[in-house]
């Protein structure tokens, strides 16, 4: 068996990013390797099941999202380089005190419809630059994803994961049985061309009209406009779906639909959809909101919303094209 490289060793050989970046890289990826044992606990730590209480986004919180935040939080609170943070799970944004270095957006525990029934979910966060010299405010926080400077996922599967994107290119990492993060995935590629989508079907009636046509052409299959038949996967974990593409190709969509109509969408651009799409981005995929690539979006507010079709470069570009 060939040596493989750890997340210390990796980091230390990356060029291009500063030593600060790093030490958050290491701390959020430490995070991830106690909050991936919380997780694998399940009913054995009794942390299965609804908190009984709702987030800032009236979601109701599971036991976990809880417990998994405050281990974020608590971890980053106490890096010398983070200079505030924001959460899912968190109303407002939080600061440390300190000045300069990074804040941190994130969402600590993504897939909470899958936690009881033992299907995999993850941790998304995002990195961004914190301003000099004061204390971060909540404006500070909206940057456009183009900012970011490193992004990142941890999925808690079959393998525990962590998907990393720093300066350029993204690299993944399996956890060890003794708890090392070690590179088994190097310079990830999306391919360009795929015949699998990732969308919520069951919220077909409430679509636009473009999304429609989309999802119909691929339904039709060989006899219909595409020539091809596709096949169809929903894990309803954004890191599962995100990360099967980034392993295989494939598209995945959450866009706009008629439930919510005032709601541009489901999922939150800067601890989803500003994180997965420059992982995306960065291994030649692409992630739009249907007209604007996201990492281009200029946020409004810190939980704001946001319609997400990413993946495969060809099939994102047939959806924009309509
Ligand atoms: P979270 O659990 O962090 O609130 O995110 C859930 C998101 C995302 O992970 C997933 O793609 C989507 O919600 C699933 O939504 P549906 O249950 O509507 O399919
Ligand atoms: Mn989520
Ligand atoms: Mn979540």
């Amino acid at each position: 068996m060939t040596t493989l490289i750890d997340l210390p060793g990796y980091l230390a050989a990356e060029q291009t990013s500063d030593t600060e970046v790093k030490a958050v890289i290491g701390v959020i990826a430490e995070a991830c390797v106690q909050i991936s044992r919380v997780v694998a606990s399940g009913a054995i730590l009794g942390n299965l099941g609804a908190a009984g209480q709702k987030n800032v986004q009236d979601e109701e919180q599971k036991k976990l999202d809880i417990i998994t935040n405050d281990m974020l939080r608590e971890a980053l609170k106490a890096c010398q380089p983070v200079a505030g943070l924001a959460s899912e799970e968190l109303d407002e944004i939080e600061t440390t005190g300190r000045s300069g270095g990074f804040l941190v957006t994130f969402d600590p525990l993504d897939g909470s419809s899958n936690i009881d029934v033992n299907v995999s979910v993850g941790t998304i966060f995002s990195v961004l630059p914190a301003p000099a010299g004061r204390e971060p405010t909540e404006a500070d926080f909206l940057l456009p994803g183009r900012r970011q400077v490193a992004a990142g996922y941890a999925v808690y599967g079959p393998q525990t994961m962590l998907v990393l994107t720093l300066s350029k290119g993204v690299a993944a990492f399996t956890l060890s049985a003794d708890g090392a993060w070690l590179l088994t995935h190097e310079a990830l590629a999306v391919p360009a061309d795929t015949s699998e989508f990732a969308i919520n079907m069951s919220n077909q009636r409430h679509w636009a009209e473009p999304v429609r046509r989309y999802i119909d052409g691929c339904l039709k299959g060989k006899d219909g406009p595409r020539g091809k038949n596709f096949n169809m996967r929903w894990v309803a974990s954004m890191v599962a779906d995100v990360h099967r593409i980034m392993m295989r190709g494939g598209i995945f969509m959450y866009p706009w639909d008629a439930r919510e109509p005032d709601k541009p969408g489901k999922l939150r651009l800067l601890y989803e959809a500003n994180p997965m799409s420059l992982i995306v981005e960065r291994a030649g995929g692409k992630a739009t909101d249907g007209q604007t690539a996201i990492l281009d979006l200029q946020p409004t507010k810190l939980h704001q919303r946001v319609p997400v079709v990413l993946g495969s470069a060809n099939e994102v570009d047939q959806v924009v094209a309509g």
